[in-house]
C-alpha cells in the first residue's frame, strides 16, 4: 500500500536480463547498467543451492562486483500459479525483498536486479517489481531485455524456433498440466523449459506422440558444461542441470521445387 507520507524514491531500479549463461551474451546496455549501479540485488533460491545466484555469476563474468553492495534476495523454489492466490511463503519473500530494495532506492542509490535470460520470460523480476509497486506505485524503473535461453539453444543448434506460418508455444514443463498433450499435438513448434525434474515423463509423452525425432534437449547452452541430446531418449534417467531446455519443431525448410 502506498502512504501519503512517502516521497518518490530517488534511486532508479533496473531489471536487467543478463542472458542464458555465456557472459558474452550480455547486451552492451546490460553491462553499462550493471557498471553504473551502486547496488546489485541478486536473486537466489531459499533452499537447495546454498544461496548461489546464477544471475550474479553471469554478471560477474563481465562486470567486477567490487565496490558494489550485493543484496542477497532469497526466493523459495515454489511454483507460481497466476490463476490462484499466491503462496504465502512466496508473498512474504517478495514483500521482504521489495522492502530491502526500496530502502536502497530511498537512499538515492540506483539498484540493478540481474536476472537470467530476459526479465519477461519466467523471471522473478516482475514479481519483485509488482511487490515494490504495491508498496510504492511511484517507483522509477527500467527493464533491460536479455537474450533468452531458448534463443541461445536455437542458435547453438542452428534450429530456428519458428519460421513462416509456424505457431510457437513456450511451456514451463515443471508444472503438471493436462494441456501439454494438446499443445504438443496442435502447435508447429514447442519450447519446453524447466524440464530437468520431469524429463522421463516428457520423453515418454514425446515417444507416444512420435515427436522424438523432432526434439533436441540442450543442457547448459553456451556454457563449458554444455551437453546436447539429439536423441532425447538417451537422456532417460539422467540427472540434468536446471539449465535444460527441449526444442521441438515439426516442419523443416523446403528449398527444392
Ligand atoms: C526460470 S527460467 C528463466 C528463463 C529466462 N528468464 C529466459 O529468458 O530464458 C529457467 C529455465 O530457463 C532455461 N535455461 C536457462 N538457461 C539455460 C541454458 N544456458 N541452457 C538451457 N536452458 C536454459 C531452462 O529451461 C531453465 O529451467
Amino acid at each position: 500500500m502506498s502512504s501519503p507520507t512517502h516521497t518518490t524514491p530517488r534511486g532508479h531500479l533496473y531489471l536487467v536480463g543478463v542472458g542464458p549463461g555465456d557472459p558474452e551474451l550480455m547486451t552492451v546496455k546490460a553491462v553499462r547498467i550493471l557498471q553504473h549501479c551502486q547496488v546489485w540485488a541478486t536473486p537466489s533460491a531459499k533452499d537447495g543451492d546454498n544461496g548461489f545466484s546464477s544471475a550474479l555469476a553471469i554478471a560477474q563474468g563481465i562486470v567486477a562486483p567490487e565496490e558494489r553492495e550485493i543484496l542477497r534476495l532469497f526466493f523459495p523454489m515454489k511454483p507460481v500459479y497466476l490463476d490462484a492466490a499466491a503462496d504465502p511463503a512466496l508473498l512474504s519473500a517478495w514483500n521482504e525483498s521489495a522492502a530491502t530494495v526500496l530502502a536502497r532506492l530511498d537512499q538515492g542509490l540506483d539498484v540493478a536486479f540481474p536476472t537470467l535470460g530476459d526479465p519477461g520470460v519466467y523471471s522473478t523480476a516482475f514479481y519483485l517489481l509488482a511487490a515494490i509497486q504495491n508498496q510504492r506505485p511511484d517507483i522509477r524503473f527500467s527493464i533491460v531485455p536479455g537474450i533468452t535461453a531458448m534463443s541461445a539453444c536455437s542458435a547453438g543448434q542452428a534450429r530456428p524456433l519458428a519460421l513462416g506460418n509456424d505457431i510457437l508455444a513456450v511451456v514451463p514443463a515443471a508444472f503438471t498440466d493436462d494441456r501439454l498433450h494438446d499443445i504438443l499435438t496442435q502447435f508447429d513448434a514447442v519450447v519446453l523449459m524447466k524440464v530437468h525434474k520431469r524429463l522421463d515423463i516428457l520423453i515418454t509423452l514425446l515417444e507416444e506422440l512420435g515427436l522424438c525425432e523432432q526434439a533436441v534437449l540442450i543442457e547448459c547452452a553456451g556454457l563449458p558444461e554444455e551437453r546436447i541430446y539429439t536423441d532425447i531418449r538417451s537422456a532417460r534417467g539422467r540427472k540434468l542441470h536446471y539449465f535444460s531446455t527441449i526444442l521441438i519443431r515439426k516442419k523443416s525448410v523446403q528449398v527444392q521445387p
